[in-house]
């Protein structure tokens, strides 16, 4: 059985999973808006990624014989300064859940739940992986600069690409 506040943080993850969701499809909506189609069916995979990010943890307080209460999501932003910014604004938003993850690891260690420690394992993995994705990509934007051709290969190329793929093959 999972405590009161466990449950609660649990929750809260949801909710900012969910965010993270909407957040990546905002971005995936700019993008189109602004002749990225690559970029944008990216940042549409990303955005059903953090979905699957907030149904696990939804599947795991259902498991753990909690109640799931879920909570309002706040309006992502819809405008964004250019394609880097959006790598830009990925990476920043990546590593306050970071933060956010590894505060519910705490918790978890303080109320001594060992299968949420466990569960959260691999959304500490994860985040790592994340992080590491939107460095990448902004390294790719920053090589781009100016080019309007190399911007149409990239989009071309991110409009193949799984998200995750990109690192995986390094
Ligand atoms: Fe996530
Ligand atoms: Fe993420």
């Amino acid at each position: 059985m999972l405590s009161e506040k466990m449950v609660k943080a649990l929750n809260d993850q949801v909710r900012d999973e969910l965010y993270s969701e909407y957040y990546y499809l905002a971005m995936s909506a700019w993008c189109e808006e602004n002749d990225l189609p690559g970029m944008a069916a990216f940042m549409a995979l990303k955005s059903s990624e953090e979905r699957t990010h907030a149904m696990k943890l939804y599947h795991y307080i259902l498991d753990r014989g909690g109640r799931v209460v879920l909570q309002a999501i706040a309006q992502p932003p819809s405008d964004f300064k250019s394609h880097c910014h959006i790598f830009e604004s990925m990476l920043e938003h990546e590593k306050l859940v970071t933060g956010l993850i590894h505060n519910l690891y705490g918790l978890a260690l303080e109320e001594k739940d060992y299968a949420t420690q466990v569960m959260l394992q691999w959304f500490i993995e994860e985040q790592v992986e994340e992080e590491k994705e939107a460095t990448e990509l902004i390294q790719q934007c920053k090589m781009i600069g100016d080019s309007e051709s190399a911007l149409f290969l990239f989009d071309q190329k991110l409009g193949s690409t799984s998200p995750g793929e990109e690192t995986a093959a390094n």
